[in-house]
């Protein structure tokens, strides 16, 4: 499998291009079901999961032409299967969009039980009590999901716990269901209120989105449109912590300012200087940083999907850092890779008291999982001599062009072939 390799020690400097967000590209592209007709759309990123989900969608009969590597007119006119098969469905955990969008089009879903990453158990009992509260029934059968209903109904979710994906599959199959639908106790990051607005762009009644409370009147029918999916609020984030880690002075442009107050209030208090503009903001820092503490809440808090990257810059600030996941059961597994490289982190259950080192060193290490992945570059960045970072599919998975993106800014950071990247040839494949 290819390796990154990065040589710590560079400052970095200029701009850099966000992409669109990986997590809103995701359920809108499987949205594209819920009419048979023609969207349009922009801004999608160029990464391994939207080329995954263009494969899914093929294989369930649309029509997908790529206009540019970011834009793309999906044709679901021609859509007769509503099946998605294990070979597909198991390598991502957004899979399981297809199942809310498949019983919002023609109330039948069979989608085999999603993969994604592996930081705790996820289980979809939220998804499943949101679609029966909807009138579908749904059961699994040698790990495939069926969903099936004669008419879908809206209902009343109140969910246990705050789940994006259950707030937004749901929302895919009430788009259809005849009359009220409310969601209680709803997630409300910037992706939920994307796909919102797609949905109202193709005809849907959807009021709420953004808060705890989304109430939805189910339509007809709905029609294809044209549509720009929003700044990935993570990708933006993972830069900003990256020109704070390695110092330096960093544009990072084409995002939502109000997206990123939680990343970027964290990075002040850090000591670094951040500056918002109307679609960018500037990052700066020289030497080395201090200490902050840390807790992951669902939006508007700081995003657990940033976390792993938070770590490695706490890791060279001056102090005793305590960073708290509250959203995931075991998202610490990348620590390990930190201490290789000479940090000095302890986990207690659901935390990690990171006491800052002065510099680390660079080490052969791994990503464990997209975001995780992310956090060794930065670390790489900030470290003394060379870190070799293995399984960098996973981080190409969500992050577009990142090392074209990151030599821009003048990080070393170089892509060191392996034999037999077997996955990759695959993906490029696809379209
Ligand atoms: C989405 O995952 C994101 N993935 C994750 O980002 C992100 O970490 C997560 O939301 C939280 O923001 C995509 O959007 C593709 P959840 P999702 O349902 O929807 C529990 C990345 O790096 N839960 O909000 O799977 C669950 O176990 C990825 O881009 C249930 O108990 O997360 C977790 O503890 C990694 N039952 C909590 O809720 C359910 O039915 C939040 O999960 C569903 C979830």
């Amino acid at each position: 499998m290819d390796k990154f390799v990065v040589v710590g020690g560079k400052r970095l400097y200029g701009s850099v291009d966000i992409s669109g967000a990986k997590n809103a590209a995701l359920a809108i592209i499987p949205a594209t079901l819920l009419a048979a007709g023609k969207c349009r759309i922009d801004n999608i990123p160029d990464i391994r999961d939207v080329r995954l989900m263009f494969n899914i969608l093929r294989n369930l009969g649309a029509e997908i032409k790529m206009l540019n590597p970011n834009s793309f007119e999906i044709d679901t006119s021609a859509i007769r299967s509503q099946v998605v098969p294990d070979a597909m469905a198991k390598k991502m955990r957004a899979s399981y969009y297809f199942i809310g969008a498949l019983l919002g089009r023609s109330g039948n879903a069979e989608v085999a039980m999603p993969g994604g990453c592996n930081f705790g158990v996820r289980p979809i009992d939220q998804h499943i009590k949101g679609f029966e509260a909807l009138g579908a029934h749904v059961r699994t059968e040698n790990a495939v999901i069926k969903a099936s209903s004669a008419e879908l109904l809206g209902g009343s979710i109140y969910f246990d716990v705050v789940s994006v994906g259950a707030t937004m599959n749901v929302m895919l199959a009430a788009v259809r269901a005849k009359g009220l639908t409310i969601i209680e106790n709803a997630a409300k990051e910037p992706h939920i209120v994307d796909l919102a607005n797609f949905l109202n762009l193709m005809g849907a009644d959807v009021r709420g989105a953004g808060t705890d409370t989304i109430k939805i009147r189910g339509v007809e029918t709905m029609h294809g449109c044209d549509y720009s999916i929003i700044p990935d609020q993570i990708e933006a984030g993972t830069y900003m912590v990256a020109a704070a880690a390695a110092g330096g002075d960093v544009a990072i442009r084409n995002v939502i300012p109000k997206h990123l107050e939680s990343i970027s209030a964290k990075l002040v208090e850090c000591g670094a200087t951040v500056e918002e503009f109307a679609d960018s903001v500037r990052v700066a820092a020289d030497g080395r940083l201090t200490k902050c503490n840390v807790k992951t809440m669902p939006h508007p808090g700081f995003p657990t999907d940033m976390q792993p990257q938070f770590a490695a810059l706490l890791a060279i600030c001056e102090g005793t850092s305590i960073v708290s996941e509250s959203i995931w059961d075991n998202r610490f597994r990348y620590v390990e890779q930190l201490l290789r490289m000479g940090a000095s982190i302890q986990v207690e259950g659901k935390a990690a008291i990171i006491e800052g080192v002065p510099y680390l060193k660079g080490a052969p290490v791994r990503a464990d999982d997209l975001r995780a992945g992310a956090a060794m570059i930065i670390a790489g960045l900030a470290a003394r001599g060379a870190t070799e970072i293995e399984d960098i599919h996973l981080i190409e998975r969500g992050y577009e062009n990142i090392l074209g993106k990151l030599t821009a800014l003048g990080a070393d950071i170089r892509r060191v072939e392996m034999p037999d990247e077997e996955s990759a040839k695959e993906d490029k494949k696809a379209i």
